[in-house]
This record gives C-alpha cells, structure tokens and sequence, in this order.
C-alpha cells in the first residue's frame, strides 16, 4: 500500500548555486521541491556588495526554469570592509535576507572571510539594530585545531563571545555537525537557530575514510563520529523550532571532486526531499518533517510558512540518475547508502 505526506512546500536555508553554467544545471533541481533558498555568497569573486547581490539574483531568476515559483534569498559576503551603511540599504529594501560570516580560510572561496572578528564588531552591531541575521560558518581555521574539534571550539572561541558582546543579533549556526552544536543551540534564547543539513543526517565521518576515501562523502564542516550524528538525528526530527533545513548542497564537477586535492562539497538538491523522508520514517518522525523543512526556517526568518503544499509518496526505489550532467562536467549525487523509496511531487 502506498503511503504519502501532503507538506507545506519546503525552504532551503543554505544553498550554494553557483554562476554561469553551474548554476543553470543545478538552480532546477532545488526549484523542483523548494519555494526558497537562502543563497549562499561564495562566488568568486565573492558578493559582498549590495549591487553585487542584485546582480546575482538577477542571474539566478534569468536561469530559472519557466513555470517554477523560487524566491532566492539573498545573502552578502561579510568581510572586514563591509560597509554598514550599503548592508543596511540593501536588508531595508528587502534585496538581502542575512549576511554570510566565513572565518577566512575556512572552506571553499572563503579567502575573502574575515580573520579579525574585532574589525566587523561595527557591521554586527548595526545587523543587531536593523534586525539582519547573521549566518555563521562555525569551524576557526587555528592550524593547531584538529579538524573534527573546529567547530566546538568555534563555539567557544568565536562565536560566544560575539553573541555576548552583540545582544539582539540574530544569528544562525549553519550546518552543524556536532553534539556540541545542537546543545549550544538549545541552551541559547530565541535569537539564536541553526541549519542541519541533509547528508550530516545520513554519514559520519567512517562514510569517507573506511575502506577507501570517498571524495564525494567530503564536505566542510566534515562529518564527525556516529554519536554526533544521532544528536544532529534527535535535533532534527524533535521538531523544535530552533533547528531547520539548510542542505549546504554544494555542487563541484567530479574532476574537482576526485582529484589529489579534492573540493568539499556534498550535492543534494535533487534527492533531500526524498533522502529526508526515508530518514524521518526510520526515525518514526514523519509528523516532524513539515517542522524542520517548511516551518521552522520561515519562523526564525519571520517570514511566512509557503502556502503551497509538497506530496511525498511511498513506493518503489526512486531511480535518481548518479549524476547531473552540466556543460562544466558531471556532478555526482550525493548517495545516502540505501535505495530511497520517497518521492516528492
Ligand atoms: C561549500 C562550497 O563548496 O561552496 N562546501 C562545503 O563543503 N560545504 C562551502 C561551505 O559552505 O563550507
Ligand atoms: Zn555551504
């Protein structure tokens, strides 16, 4: 017997799409399922400027497929000279939904990012004051810190500390990937809400290093051990309001991907809604789907819950293709591991 779940059509909170042809391979495959996305700023060069955003939106809007309704939201690229006075113009007029915070070095086309987190105290203050959520890159790029440790000291070097010295600032943890993570979330007040992304739900960081690397498991923040999966597993179908889907789905061709030194990256637009699905059946939380894909973002955001709905139906294994094929080269799927019997319509 088939089963299915009628949902307010979902949002995605972190989104990387890219320029030029990437874009245009890749922005159909999220304007499927989703009515928005919180666009992520690392272009290269990186859009840092309230001209430089509308100009990208408009981009994006040209390279949507006729017929999808898909709002991208905006995002500008923090750096230490951003400046205050553009920032706020551009979040006034409604052309940007929040400001991107990359510690410089971080992850990929972060050059740009901030290394002085003294020199943006101004811009956040200002954020603070107009209502602009920040959203935060959470891993320090301290060559001395292990790789799997960044993000919880991130938490406490960085990150505290600005959320005490910047009362009222909103801010949003993007994908997190840790215990730490998820209890620092909880501990906060309202002003404080976080992504998770599809594939931390699905692989720890075994998925990328036992019995062969597998570059297409490698993505930053990377994944961690099992024990943090099941806390970001627990957070995201508790259906508590302060977690909401951000994929990170961040598209590299494989020839950058399976390379000596590959790019970090997973791509799941074409899957999430499936992959999620299946996740929150194994879970025995399909009553918490509408929560943490359509629901919670928007009320962080203060924006409204879209009126239009999603179906997901239950039946034979989804035959998703293993890659999307662009005129850059093809990009690789993110593959959960097991055949995925949800499909969105
Ligand atoms: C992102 C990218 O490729 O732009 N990569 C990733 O592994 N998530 C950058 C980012 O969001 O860290
Ligand atoms: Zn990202």
């Amino acid at each position: 017997m088939s089963q299915s779940l009628t949902i307010r059509r979902p949002d995605d909170w972190h989104l990387h799409l890219r320029d030029g042809a990437m874009l245009r391979a890749v922005l159909p495959e999220t304007s499927r399922d989703f009515a928005r996305a919180i666009i992520m700023p690392n272009l290269v060069p990186p859009v840092v400027t309230g001209a430089e955003a509308a100009a990208y939106r408009d981009r994006i809007l040209a390279a949507l497929p006729a017929g999808d309704a898909f709002t991208p939201l905006m995002t500008l690229y923090l750096t230490e000279d951003t400046d205050a006075d553009d920032l706020a113009a551009a979040h006034a007029s409604g052309l940007i939904t929040a400001v991107k915070l990359y510690p410089a070095g971080a992850t990929t086309n972060s050059a740009s990012g901030v290394q002085d987190f003294d020199r943006v105290r101004p811009v956040l203050e200002r954020m603070a004051e107009i209502g602009c959520p920040l959203c935060v890159h959470g891993e320090v790029t301290d060559p001395a810190v292990d790789i799997f440790d960044r993000e919880a000291v991130f938490i406490e070097r960085v990150l505290d500390p600005i959320r005490r010295a910047t009362p009222g600032l909103r801010v949003v943890m993007e994908h997190i990937t840790t215990s730490n993570g998820v209890d620092y979330v909880l501990a906060g007040d309202d002003t404080l809400g976080a992504t998770i992304t599809t594939h931390h739900l699905v692989i720890n960081r075994n998925h990328i290093l036992v019995g062969g690397i597998k570059p297409h498991y490698y993505c930053l923040p990377v994944a961690k051990r099992e024990e943090h999966r099941l806390a970001l597993r627990r957070a995201a179908t508790s259906g508590k309001s302060r977690f909401f889907l951000g994929t990170d789905s961040a598209p590299h061709t494989d020839a950058l991907k399976e390379n000596s030194c590959g790019c970090a990256g997973c791509f799941t637009a074409t899957n999430t809604m499936s992959i999620l699905a299946q996740v929150f059946e194994q879970d025995n939380a399909l009553d918490q789907l509408e929560a943490f894909t359509s629901l919670n973002g928007p009320a962080f955001y203060g924006l409204p819950a879209n009126d239009a709905m999603i179906t997901l139906t239950k039946g034979a294994p989804a035959d998703y293709p293993s890659k999307l094929d662009t005129t850059d080269g093809p990009v690789t799927l993110f593959d959960p591991g097991y055949a995925l019997h949800w499909r969105a319509s």
